[in-house]
Formats: structure tokens, C-alpha cells, sequence
């Protein structure tokens, strides 16, 4: 059973999913038995074999988190010069590529899935470009069928930020084995937490042995350094909590259901407010509750019910506010990316994420809604 946290009288977005306490207290036990904290011992390896059946792929490389799971996989493919990502995503995606010197190519949105658009993504395509980096945007997948043909067409390596989208399934495939690789974070803010840490998971055997050996500092044994590597090792307490999180993430999921269904009922009517939907014919985590605000019907501006939500301790989010793109230091360096990313600012300006997951209430949930309600209903714009 995931367990409930306790009542603080604020609701957060992003507030744990917690596990069954006695269950990870007795594989602790089993850490201080073994007496491997780290450097993949029979947890992470344990963890890692679970992960692979769970994704149906042939590799599964845990790591200390989602950023650098990124930035090694990044630098284990080979990319360099430009790769194309969507500016609506957690600047992590971005700074994954600028910190190794690549250049992030900032490309537009499909405003009805918030997913990177592949017909813009082939006008920023140049003789510099490597690779697209597709982002699993609220765990709903990318339309990873046309970016595949755009990449293979152009000779471009393909991988996915899947962060969002543990859990989720496209073309009834679990998220993990698309591209050359994907990336997940197990952040304590997703369905899915080890505390802190990450994943990345590959078909290919040759890729999969190289992200090894770079998060393990380029060790191939006990003294032959053969890469440029870094410590992106997972903890065993971090795989303790993987698995111990594994046991219940069905239940988790289904609390993130309900708790969406109870919001597409609650909400229903409110003047300029819709809430994203979730495909009815893949596997989703209902992780975020993203509701997008046209300020025009509402009568009220996004930034204004923001600021009444947390004036009653409900802690909305703007989500992926203001774009990586008006975010330093890509905004100085590359400042003419806002001219193809309109549909990305509108996107941007009009979003709010609601609080959701095993942390709140269904009774937290019609109060808020109502809460919502109102302050619509108020109004902000005269
Ligand atoms: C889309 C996206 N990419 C990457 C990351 C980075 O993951 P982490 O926080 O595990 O480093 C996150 C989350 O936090 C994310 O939401």
C-alpha cells in the first residue's frame, strides 16, 4: 500500500508517493547485511533486473538522477554541434546538452499534446545537427513514429527525455525501449521515486556497455580507465526504495486515475479553463493535473488564479514556465529562438499544474475545485 503523507493543511504539486515503510525498513536490513552501500551492489543489480521485465528492454542502467542519466547518455551517443529538443520541458533537458558544449535547438510545440512538433522539427534541422531529443511532456508520449522517420531520414540520432512517462506505453509498448535510448527520472516529485535517481534504458548492447563503464568514471575493471567517465552511480538505499515503490505502483497509478477523474468532473463548466486528457487507449500515470487557462473566457489571467490558489495554500505550479528558451543562459545566447516559438510562449503563459498523487485527498480535491471555481468566477480582468 502506498502510504498516505500526513496532513500539513497545504497542497503541493509534486508532494511524494510514499511506500510501505516496514518493507523498505527490511531491505535497509539487508543493505546493512550485505554491507554494499553503492558501486552496483545486489540492490541496484536486483533493481535494474526488474526494471528491464517491467519496460520489456534488453538494458536498464540505473543512475543517481534523471539530469546526469541525460548528460551520459547524451555523451555516450556521440552527439555533438545541435540537437533539437522542445523549449517546453524542465530546463534540465537543455542544460544536459549546453554543459557538454552542444548547442540545444529550440523547436516548437503541438499546442494540443504539448509534445515537440516534428514538422518544425525538420526546419531546424542543419549540416550541424546530430540529433533530436524528444520529451515525453506529462508522460504523453511524443509522436516518436514521425520523429523516428524524420531521423532516419536525415541520418540523426534519436533519444527521448522519458521523465514524465514511467508507466506509459506507446503503441502498446512500454516507454524505455524507443530511440536509441530514453532517460527517466526517478525524482521524488514523480509517480515513480527512489528518493532521488534515474534510469536509462536501451536495446543496444554496444550503448549500453558504454553508459556502464562513462557512469562509473570510464572504470572497464578494477584499474583500466578507458573513458572519460563520471560518478552516476544509483545507491543501494535509492534501489532499496525503487523496489520497494515497484511493489506498489499499480495502486499509485490508480489513485493518479481517480484523482483525474475527479478532477475532469469537478471542473467540468468552469468559463476558459480545460483540462489535458489523457489517451483512453495507452497506458498513462495521471501523474499531472494540467489545466490550461484561456484568460480571454476565464476573465481571469493564469498569474492571478496562481496567486489566489496560494493565498489558499494550494500550491499550483506554472509549468514549464517561461520556456528554457527565457531561461539563462539560453536566452542571451541564442535570443532569436523566441521568434519560432510561439505556440511554446502561448503554451507557457496559460498553464497550471494541480496538486495530485497519493498526498491528496479526494475531499482536498472538490475543495479545491471549488476554490477554483470561484476564484474564476471573481474574475481579474476589467
Ligand atoms: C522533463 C525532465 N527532464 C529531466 C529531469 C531531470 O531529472 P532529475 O530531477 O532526476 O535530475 C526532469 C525532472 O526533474 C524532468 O521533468
Amino acid at each position: 500500500m502506498p502510504k498516505k503523507m500526513p496532513d500539513a493543511g497545504v497542497l503541493h504539486v509534486g508532494a511524494p508517493n510514499l511506500y510501505d515503510e516496514d518493507a523498505f525498513i527490511e531491505r535497509v536490513r539487508k543493505i546493512f547485511k550485505s554491507g554494499r552501500l553503492t558501486n552496483r551492489g545486489p540492490m541496484v543489480r536486483e533493481f535494474e533486473q526488474v526494471l528491464t521485465d517491467y519496460l520489456g528492454v534488453k538494458h536498464c542502467i540505473c543512475m543517481c538522477n534523471g539530469t546526469i542519466a541525460l548528460e551520459i547518455a547524451i555523451r555516450a551517443l556521440g552527439l555533438t554541434g545541435e540537437v533539437i529538443i522542445p523549449s517546453f520541458t524542465f530546463v534540465a533537458t537543455a542544460h544536459a546538452l549546453q554543459w557538454q558544449g552542444i548547442k540545444p535547438v529550440f523547436c516548437d510545440i503541438d499546442p494540443e499534446t504539448h509534445n515537440i512538433d516534428p514538422i518544425e522539427v525538420e526546419n531546424h534541422i542543419t549540416d550541424k545537427t546530430t540529433g533530436i531529443l524528444g520529451v515525453h511532456i506529462w508522460g504523453r508520449p511524443c509522436n516518436i513514429n514521425a520523429l523516428k522517420t524524420i531521423a532516419d531520414e536525415h541520418g540523426l540520432t534519436l533519444m527521448f527525455d522519458a521523465a514524465h512517462a514511467f508507466g506509459c506505453s506507446h503503441d502498446g509498448r512500454r516507454i524505455g525501449g524507443f530511440g536509441a535510448c530514453e532517460v527517466f527520472s526517478f525524482h521524488a516529485t514523480k509517480v515513480f521515486n527512489t528518493f532521488e535517481g534515474g534510469a536509462v534504458t536501451t536495446n543496444d548492447d554496444n550503448l549500453a556497455n558504454k553508459i556502464r563503464l562513462m557512469q562509473n568514471f570510464g572504470f572497464q575493471g578494477m584499474d583500466n580507465v578507458v573513458y572519460i567517465g563520471t560518478n552516476g552511480k544509483m545507491t543501494e538505499i535509492c534501489a532499496a526504495m525503487g523496489l520497494t515503490g515497484l511493489e506498489c505502483l499499480a495502486e499509485i497509478i490508480s489513485v493518479n486515475k481517480d484523482a483525474y477523474e475527479l478532477y475532469v468532473s469537478d471542473l467540468q463548466g468552469i468559463p476558459g479553463l480545460s483540462l489535458m486528457k489523457y489517451s483512453t487507449s495507452e497506458h498513462s500515470n495521471y501523474q499531472y493535473i494540467v489545466v490550461e487557462i484561456d484568460e480571454n473566457i476565464a476573465g481571469a489571467t493564469r498569474d492571478h488564479v496562481i496567486d489566489r490558489l496560494h493565498a489558499n495554500n494550494i500550491l499550483a505550479r506554472r509549468y514549464f514556465y517561461p520556456g528554457c528558451h527565457r531561461a539563462e543562459p539560453y536566452r542571451t545566447l541564442y535570443p532569436d529562438s523566441r521568434k519560432r516559438l510561439a505556440k511554446t510562449e502561448m503554451i507557457c503563459d496559460r498553464i497550471i499544474c494541480l496538486p495530485t498523487g497519493t498526498a491528496v485527498r479526494n475531499d482536498a480535491i472538490a475543495a479545491l475545485s471549488d476554490t477554483l471555481r470561484a476564484i474564476v468566477a471573481q474574475g481579474s480582468i476589467v
